[in-house]
């Protein structure tokens, strides 16, 4: 089957009621062919989080990041916005800055060709002899958007403004003002198996009961956890509300905003599992931390976060590990999914929609 026949019976499948949804077939998660369809027909049109607007302090001031094989410049110009540039010069190509920090203009070190946040070429030296030399020369740009305190970028001209695409759940987290919450703490993992085993099992909590017996099944109990109905843009999990831990509410913002909101506990934190793809069977997962303004100078609650978040993600490192590993066998095939699962269907009615 090609790439584009696999992803048409996906579709099909969607068309089924919950009681009939089954897993993906293998190959969405092991096939590189699928991966360089899901680069095209997914990621390039989709607006993705790069990062949180405070990682741009004040003009000048820069990161630089590779977004599925493209690096790009986000920078604060001088009209305090957050720009995003191909980092990539106009001249003889090379990848300009690299990491982050404060620049005052994008310079590139090879030859000196010097840019303005706006992309334009300012200076070029000795190139007044070379007729082929277009002075209006203009790193290509961008989109970006920021959604509640996160810097998004599209790749797509033509992609729905993302205050459209996520009008519905910005109503849902308006009460959190999470654009003024930051950053206490991040884990990094490097993780061997493909992203969307991991929005999978963000995105469903039929697991808890085992992965997670001791540390979220006793406040947030797998068969109470409740799949919502949502406008398709994003899905969203809800638990049953623990009097002394209070709520876990699970957010994905398709295809990889993985947010979960803890409220009406000890501390109100916000995870955000920042998604680094670097291939079909291999991402890096920062696992970020924030915390209400009002809270995060609270070491003692840092702490004990840091401590719950990574000793949760860890009980799910091997579950994830063994199903790419199931996957990549003969023996694996598209089982039925149990209605604790509902989030995967959005998921996956989401994927069948752009990748057909
Ligand atoms: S490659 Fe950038 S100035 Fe030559
Ligand atoms: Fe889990």
């Amino acid at each position: 089957m090609t790439g584009t026949e696999e992803w048409l019976s996906i579709a099909e499948w969607r068309e089924e009621p919950l009681e009939r949804a089954r897993a993906l077939s293998a190959r969405a998660y092991t096939d590189p062919a699928i991966f360089e369809r899901e680069k095209a027909k997914l990621f390039r049109r989709a607006w993705l989080p790069v990062g949180r607007q405070e990682e741009w302090p004040e003009t000048g001031s820069y990161k630089a990041i590779d977004l599925f094989g493209d690096p790009l410049l986000l920078a604060r110009d001088l009209q305090g916005d957050i720009v995003a540039l191909a980092n990539v010069c106009r001249h003889r190509s090379m990848r300009m800055l690299e990491g982050s920090g404060r620049i005052s203009a994008i310079q590139c070190p090879y030859h000196l060709w010097t840019y303005g946040f706006d992309g334009a070429l300012r200076a070029a030296p000795y190139m007044d002899q070379s007729a082929a030399f277009d002075a209006k020369a203009c790193l290509p740009r961008v989109r970006t958007e920021i959604w509640n305190g996160w810097v998004f970028v599209s790749m797509d001209a033509n992609a729905r403004p993302l205050s459209v695409e996520a009008s519905e759940l910005s109503a849902k987290l308006a009460h959190l003002e999470l654009s003024s919450w930051r950053q206490v703490a991040a884990l990094q993992y490097h993780s061997a198996w493909n992203w969307k085993i991991m929005v999978e099992n963000f995105a469903e909590s039929y697991h808890v009961m085992s992965a997670h017996k001791t540390s979220l099944q006793p406040f947030w109990p797998a068969a109470q956890s409740v799949g919502q109905q949502t406008d398709g843009s994003y899905a969203e999990l809800h638990h049953s509300v623990d009097p002394v831990m209070g709520s876990l509410t699970v957010y994905i913002l398709f295809p990889t905003t993985l947010i979960s909101v803890s409220e009406g506990g000890p501390q109100r934190m916000v995870l955000w599992y920042d998604l680094d793809i670097v291939a079909h069977d291999r991402f890096i997962l920062n696992l970020r931390i924030f915390f209400p303004p009002a809270d995060v100078g609270n070491e003692g609650a840092i702490a004990s976060a840091v401590q719950s978040v990574d000793f949760v993600h860890r009980e799910d490192i091997p579950l994830c590990e063994a199903v790419q590993r199931g996957l990549s066998s003969r023996f694996s095939s598209s089982g039925p999914l149990s209605h604790l699962e509902q989030p995967l269907v959005t998921f996956h009615k989401y994927l069948a929609a752009r990748m057909a």
